[in-house]
């Protein structure tokens, strides 16, 4: 390191790095800076402020925004039959084999081996954190096909809580679509959840696909296809993973 560049040493200017976030025009970014709604590191930054995006955590209007341009987002619709990780002993085929292998992505929260349906990979460990952890609250939905027919009353158990041996699910939402699927919405991530759930209330999954997470969907995306995320997308997510969206948490202020 030499002493002599301050601009190496301390980063880039703010309204430079939100700007390429796609947050808006430098001009914009500027205004949102000077209107106080931009922190760094938690606190409220001044215009000419800069930044290290391998270190520093913005946030907009109380929304970490990921502003590293190394970051990538990867959406999967994982296959039945691929496990999720990012590497195996056993030789099996795993989901990192499916997207890029540069940079490394590893997988946001797991889904079981015979579960398919919408995965996201990414490097950003901050996203990683806040869409697994079950405090943000980041709703995942799923679509079980299950043995036999649920009745009311196993529909209002798995809406309300089911016991487990790891304790009781927090409130789930949960709608009959036939005979024998159920939509089922939770905000936990717990091994295998949906599963148990299921096979607690006397219906044995047959078949689970994950349909959403937090504002993310695909219906046209096929298994074992992948894309990465549009910039929209990525800041509705980070929205809802700060606890701003539909929670009465925090506040969306875009
Ligand atoms: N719940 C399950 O039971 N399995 C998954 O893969 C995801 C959620």
């Amino acid at each position: 390191m030499n002493g002599d560049s301050p601009i190496e040493h301390e980063g880039e200017r703010l309204q430079k790095v939100l700007a390429r976030g796609g947050i808006g025009s430098r001009r914009t970014c500027e205004d949102l800076i000077a209107a106080g709604r931009v922190t760094v590191n938690g606190e409220v930054a001044v215009l000419g402020r800069r930044v290290d995006v391998d270190h520093d955590e913005v946030a907009l209007d109380g929304t970490v925004v990921s502003v590293n341009p190394t970051f990538v987002y990867r959406l999967l619709n994982k296959p039945a039959g691929v496990v999720t990780t990012a590497a195996d002993t056993h030789g099996r085929p795993i989901v990192t084999e499916l997207v890029p292998g540069d940079p490394l992505v590893h997988p946001v929260g797991r889904l079981d081996m015979e579960t398919e349906g919408l995965l996201l990979l990414t490097n950003d460990g901050t996203l990683t954190h806040r869409l697994t952890h079950p405090s943000f609250g980041v709703p995942k939905e799923y679509l079980a096909e299950v043995q036999g027919s649920p009745s009311r009353s196993a529909l209002r158990t798995l809406r309300e809580g089911v016991e487990l041996d790891d304790g009781r699910t927090a409130p789930a939402k949960v709608a009959l679509r036939s005979e024998n699927l159920l939509r089922i919405t939770i905000h936990e991530g717990r091994n295998r959840q949906v599963r148990r759930m299921c096979e607690a209330v006397g219906h044995p999954v047959v078949r689970l696909v994950r349909t959403r997470i937090g504002t993310l969907r695909d219906p046209e995306l096929s298994p074992g296809e992948w894309r990465d995320l549009t910039l929209d997308e990525l800041r509705a997510l980070e929205r809802e993973a700060s606890g701003a969206t539909g929670t009465g948490k925090g506040r969306a202020g875009r």
